[in-house]
């Protein structure tokens, strides 16, 4: 437990082993490494303790998605239907109110949030801004390599973190996505997508994208649903999209 009284595992100053689960516990092994493209694409967002100084703020990100922060996390919200008690995990963190409102959401039906990042710094920053819940556990893991046994959680989120990454670990991040997740459960995904021809910021995002998420553009040409492993048969996968298209919400029903 940390000094905010969140549960935090693997090899971060704040861990405790103590009062962990012993499942999830046991299922964490590996302390991972920074992967190069978040150290090279992204140091300025995410890994610099600058970084958090600027971008921990709602009406920032707000800004970032052209004022649609909270009608994204409120399509995520509207996805929370697992039965009482069921876990459900965050893959990745995320700056803003997104984790707190996921949380507030989950704890009247008991249900727990895991949040898993591979930077420490960024876990550290989610482990104070999510103090005052006690119901959510963070975990220093990778999105592509997750250390947790398959069907552990009723449903997965993975908001905004897949046009981060190249198309490897894109695709890792998905299948593990949804190894993790329970029969009959859900993965949703939210992210960035092609515009319509339309939407007069198709033109400004396609430069800014191209200029600061050297990847991002790949989910522009191909549809997320493409990046799912060939080997599985969801129950259903649907799509909405938003602001134009310019941003999608995938669920795979497993
Ligand atoms: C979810 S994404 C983007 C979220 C959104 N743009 C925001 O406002 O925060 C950013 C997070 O993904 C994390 N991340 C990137 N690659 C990861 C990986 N392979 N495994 C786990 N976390 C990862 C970064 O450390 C960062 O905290």
């Amino acid at each position: 437990m940390n000094d905010n009284g969140l549960a935090l595992r693997n090899e971060l100053p704040m861990s405790v082993a103590g009062d962990l689960e012993s499942s999830a516990f046991e299922a964490e092994r590996e302390a991972p490494c920074i992967p190069a493209y978040l150290e090279d694409t992204y140091w300025w967002a995410y890994l610099h303790p600058r970084s958090i100084w600027l971008f921990e703020r709602e009406w920032l990100v707000n800004l970032i998605l052209w004022g649609n922060m909270r009608r994204l996390t409120q399509s995520v919200l509207d996805e929370m239907d697992g039965a009482p008690g069921s876990p459900v995990l965050q893959v990745a963190c995320v700056y803003g109110d997104f984790s707190n409102r996921l949380a507030a959401c989950l704890r009247p039906s008991h249900s727990h949030l895991h949040i898993v990042d591979i930077a420490p710094i960024q876990l550290h920053n989610a482990g104070k801004k999510l103090e005052h819940h006690d119901t959510v556990s963070l975990h220093h893991q990778d999105s592509s390599a997750l250390q947790f046994s398959a069907g552990r959680f009723s449903h997965t989120v993975v908001f905004f973190l897949l046009h981060e990454q190249p198309e490897e670990v894109r695709r890792r991040t998905v299948a593990e996505a949804i190894r993790v997740t329970r029969p009959g459960g859900k993965v949703v995904f939210v992210d960035y997508h092609c515009p319509k021809r339309s939407n007069p910021l198709r033109y400004l995002m396609r430069h800014v994208l191209r200029w600061l998420e050297p990847f991002a553009l790949d989910l522009w040409r191909s549809e997320l649903p493409d990046y799912l492993p060939k080997d599985i048969r969801p129950e259903q996968v649907s799509s909405r999209f938003y602001c134009g298209g310019l941003y999608q919400k995938v669920v795979v029903t497993c």
